[in-house]
Order: structure tokens, then sequence, then C-alpha cells
């Protein structure tokens, strides 16, 4: 049987999954929901389903499996709870909240009533990514060194602003936080660095034109950052990231192993090691297979990989970051920031 999915949030990245769950057999779009009225109406003419401004209004009248959750960093927490409470599994895109005490009230949620929750990190089930995991866990690993460089700030308000968004760190770099989890563990202590290089204040008469931008009123976040990471197993990590605007989207890793030495740019993946060498470009489906992967858990096959705890461990690396910032760049432990039992 089909799942029935519901979507919260039908802006950007929902078109993404809106177009995978249209086309694939085991997934049914039930409801499509924003509190922009217009874009809920859109999102169901162009994918189907009935369109909502109220996500409970949704749950009511469509009782759906699961739904989909691809809101603004701020908008999250009662979308999840009230699923939880109805027994409604939930796929989230990352990051999973803007703060630890939200995202702890969220897991008690779906620990108490046992949904599944997959946390949108697309990036640890692209194949080559797979394969580097496994080649690294047989080895020693040194460095961890990542970034993410993007040519302009989203023209999103929410973006630009450090309690809406929660500055790119945890909006965005998160992707190379958690994969650098996802390769070589925990992190167990952050150092951070973060600045706004340059003014972003708009010249008289610009307005945003949709897409990137360079400008914003009194934006409040970096837009550059750069992180010192110790690992649990002690290896050691940086993250570079800045939105300056430039040329090119970039991002990914360079990981220094025992004799191996791996590079990571998007899902593709090249190594060195005693073996010889290993290329791989990931299959272009590899986007989505992380919400297949949750629908087929809902459905009762496999387990979804990404859950709810690692998105939290994956936002506490951010927010120890700009909590070092604000300590003057004293080390923080992730051990202070976790919610217990995690
Ligand atoms: N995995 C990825 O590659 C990827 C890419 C882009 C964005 N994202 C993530 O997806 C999330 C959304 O990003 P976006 O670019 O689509 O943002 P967006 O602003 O384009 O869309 C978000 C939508 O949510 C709606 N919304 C806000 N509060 C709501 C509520 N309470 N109920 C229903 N709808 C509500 C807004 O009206 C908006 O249309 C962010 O967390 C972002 O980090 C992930």
């Amino acid at each position: 049987m089909a799942v029935r999915l519901g979507f919260v949030g039908t802006g950007g990245i929902a078109n993404r999954h809106l177009t995978c769950a249209q086309a694939h057999p085991d997934m049914e779009i039930v409801g499509t929901c924003d509190v922009v009225r217009a874009l809920a109406e859109a999102a169901a003419a162009q994918y189907g389903g009935v369109p909502y401004t109220d996500f409970r209004a949704m749950y009511d009248a469509q009782q759906p499996d699961a739904i989909v959750i691809c809101t603004p960093p701020f908008a999250h927490g009662e979308i999840e709870e009230e699923a939880a409470r109805r027994g409604i599994h939930f796929f989230v895109e990352k990051p999973v909240a803007i703060s630890m005490e939200l995202a702890g009230r969220v897991w008690d949620a779906v620990r108490e009533h046992g949904v599944i929750a997959q946390v949108g990190y697309m990036f640890r089930l692209a194949e080559p990514i797979r394969q580097a995991r496994a080649m690294l866990a047989k080895r020693a690993v040194a460095m961890v060194q990542a970034h993410y460089y993007m040519p302009g700030m989203p023209g999103k308000g929410w973006w630009a602003k450090q309690s809406l968004g929660g500055g790119q760190l945890v909006e965005q770099a998160t992707h190379m936080l958690d994969l650098g989890r996802f390769l070589a563990g925990d992190v167990k202590s952050v150092v951070g660095r973060c600045k706004q290089v340059r003014d972003w204040t708009p010249p008289a008469g610009w307005e945003p034109s949709g897409g990137l931008v360079g400008y914003w009123p009194e934006m409040d976040i970096p837009d550059t950052t750069a992180l010192i990471l110790e690992y649990a197993s002690g290896a050691m990590g940086t993250l570079s990231c800045s939105l300056v605007p430039q040329v090119a989207w970039d991002n990914g890793f360079k990981v220094v192993a025992e004799n191996a030495m791996l590079t990571i740019e998007g899902p593709n993946v090249r190594w060195q090691n005693e073996d010889g060498a290993y290329n791989a470009q990931a299959d272009p489906s590899w986007v989505n297979a992380v919400l297949v992967e949750f629908v087929q858990a809902v459905q009762g096959q496999g387990t979804a990989s990404v859950p709810y705890d690692e998105g939290i461990k994956s936002l506490a690396v951010s927010l120890a970051g700009y909590e070092s910032v604000r300590r003057g760049g004293a080390a923080v432990e992730l051990a202070e920031l976790l919610p217990a039992g995690i």
C-alpha cells in the first residue's frame, strides 16, 4: 500500500520531495500545507493532494501516515510534536531546530509515541559516500577538513536572521558537520570564530531578485566562519564556510587517514590508499534516497538510517561553534549542550 503523505511547508525544497513523491508508486500525496495559501494551492495543483494553511486541519482531515516537513528552521516544534502525538511518522528537513531545548522536546515526543523520524541529511545516502565510510572504518582518521562555500545568501528573509534561520553553521554547513560525524564519528568539542567580513547593506534602489543575493537589510548572521573540531576518536577536523558572493557552489571534504587520502566533492568521492585509486560519481537519484528510505521504513521495510537524534547531535556541533564564538573562542564540549540520554 502506498504511504499517504502530507507536506508541511511547500516553499523551495519541498518541490524536490513532492516531485519524488509524485513519481513514486509507494507514495501518495494527500495534502499540501503552507501558511501562504497560494503556495499550498500551487503545490496541490502541480503535485496532487488537498491544500491547507493549518497543519492540524490537514492531520484531522487527511489522517496521513507520514508527513514531510520543509518549513524554515524557526518553524519547528508543534508540527512534529502534534504529528508524534497522533502516531504520524515524519521526515524533517535539516536542521531539526535552531535550539537544543526545542529539539529535545521533539525528541521526547518521538520516543514517547514511537514514531519513525528521519532527518533529510541526504549526503549520507549517496553510495560513493557510503563506500568512503566503509573504507575509513578500517583505519585511524587523522584530519577531517570540510568546507561549504556558496555564491551568495538565499534571498529569504529568515536566512539573514540568526533567530530565524540559525546562521550558516546551523542552516547549511550542518550538511558538512553531519557528514563529518557520519565519516569519523561523534564530535567531542568545537572552537569557533566567525565574522561578517563584508557590508551587506543594500544600495539605494536594490530589490531582491529571487535566488541568491549579495545584500540584505539588517542581516545579523556572520558571512564567514571557521571551526576547529576534536572528534571523540581523537581525530581533528576543521570547517570553513562562507556565503560571501563569488562564482561557485563548493562543498566537500579532504579526509586524511592511515594510508589513505580521500576527497569528497558534493556526493562524489575519490581516494587513494594502499590498494590503489578509487573514483565514484553518485547516481543522479541520490538526492531522493533519504526520502525513499523513510517511506520504506514506514511501510515496515528496513529502517530509517538518519533518525532524529542524529539530527540533534549534528545541530549540537553547529550550536557549539556559535557558543564558542560567544565565549571568545574557548572550546565548547558537546556534552554541555546535548540533552540527557543522547
Ligand atoms: N537538504 C537540502 O538540500 C535542502 C535544500 C534547501 C533547503 N533545505 C531545508 O529545508 C527547509 C526549508 O527551506 P526552503 O528553502 O524550502 O525554505 P522556504 O522559505 O522556501 O520554504 C519554507 C516554507 O514553509 C512555510 N511555512 C513556514 N511556517 C510554516 C508553518 N507553521 N506551517 C506551514 N508552512 C509553513 C513558508 O511559508 C514557506 O513557504 C530549511 O530548513 C532548509 O535548510 C534543505
